[in-house]
């Protein structure tokens, strides 16, 4: 068994932070997490868990944290991530993502952590020429966010080759769902994810669900996108983190999703399935800069990391997601 040292998980009061220090406190991994709470949630951080609360661009609290704890890897979640915002506000984009990660790094380089991990995104490929999407396909990001993190990708490969420390970029596709168990869920108010804003519909927290495009080139007409159940996304985050252990001469950047797609009115579909409803459809224009379909290969995190999917099933998903949307509804009515 890999031997066990403090993990420092930057943005773990987040959606899928939270899920990757369950994972993480699952497999007996010490975590601390730093998180600034500008979106994050102090109550999402499980108690078996050190939490700072401070800004990941402190290099004075990161490199305190990161000596009193004695801490060997950094998983960095924290960041801004709505791709409509970062085409109106690039610059938050460019200094919370690219400029906030270039300050984590170089704590990391000064104290010397061994392995970072980063929260990458389909977005860095923008609209591909191959689908599904192939690590060594092109990178042409068409807005701001996925620039913003291309570019801390492009730092990691740098100072990898510069300094004692490995890293891997993990691009994902569409996170969805919530933890099996309920210890944690998407509680981001206003959030623009399809399976979140179909169960917010289902949970009478809004009145429709937005269909944008349905003349896409897909078999529907509407936009096909690859979910991934966030679970199995915080067990690739430890998988990842074994292999940086287990061999540090290497690094890696990789897929993460289920290499097959669903439309929009395929998930809607399922969420009338699972709830037994008929929620109201608007079917409004394409959005700027929405591909048709962004589907992954995801031979390389198979191959690498002996990951494989546990939770590949849209009703699966939809079912996690929505008993987490009742008890958030539950918790907005005793609160
Ligand atoms: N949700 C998705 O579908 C998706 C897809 C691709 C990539 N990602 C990436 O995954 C990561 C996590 O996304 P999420 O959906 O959990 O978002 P989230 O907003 O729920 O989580 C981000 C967390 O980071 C914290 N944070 C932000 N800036 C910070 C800073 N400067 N210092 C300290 N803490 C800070 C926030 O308070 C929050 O807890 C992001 O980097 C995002 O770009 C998400």
């Amino acid at each position: 068994m890999t031997e066990r040292f403090p993990v420092l998980v930057t943005g773990g009061a987040g959606y899928i932070g939270s899920h990757a220090v369950l994972a993480l406190l699952d497999a007996d991994w010490p975590v601390i997490v730093l998180d600034n709470l500008s979106t994050g949630f102090r109550w999402a951080v499980p108690e078996a868990a050190t939490f700072v609360q401070g800004d990941v661009a402190d290099a004075p609290l990161v490199e305190a944290v990161i000596r009193e704890h004695g801490v060997r890897a950094i998983i960095h979640f924290a960041g801004s991530i709505i791709v409509p915002e970062s085409v109106v506000n690039p610059l938050k984009y460019y200094q919370n993502n690219t400029a906030k990660s270039l300050s984590l790094i170089g704590s990391a380089v000064a104290t010397g952590v061994r392995h970072f991990i980063f929260s990458s995104t389909a977005a860095t490929y923008g609209v591909p020429q191959e689908v599904p999407i192939p690590e060594g396909a092109a990178n042409q990001p068409i807005n701001p966010y996925g620039t913003s993190k291309l570019m801390t990708e492009l730092m990691l490969r740098d100072v990898s080759a510069a300094h004692p420390i490995n890293y891997c970029a993990l691009r994902y596709f569409n996170v969805a769902g919530a933890d099996p168990a309920g210890r944690s869920g998407q509680s981001t108010a206003g959030a623009t994810h399809l399976i979140k804003v179909a169960c917010e519909a289902a949970t009478g927290k809004r009145a429709s669900v937005g269909v944008f495009g349905t003349d896409f080139p897909t078999d529907d007409g509407t936009g096909v996108r690859d979910y991934i159940h966030v679970s199995d996304l915080a067990d690739a985050h430890v998988k990842a983190l074994e292999a940086l252990i287990a061999d540090t001469a290497s690094s890696h950047v990789v897929n993460c999703g289920y290499g097959h797609g669903y439309s929009v009115l395929e998930v809607l579909d399922a969420v009338d399935r699972v709830t037994n409803l008929k929620i109201t459809r608007v079917f409004e224009a394409r959005r700027a800069g929405d591909p048709p379909a962004l589907v992954s290969q995801n031979q390389v995190i198979r191959e690498r990391f002996g990951w494989a999917p546990a939770r590949d099933d849209l009703d699966g998903i939809i079912k996690d997601a929505l008993a987490w949307e009742r008890k958030l509804a539950e918790r907005s009515v005793s609160a």
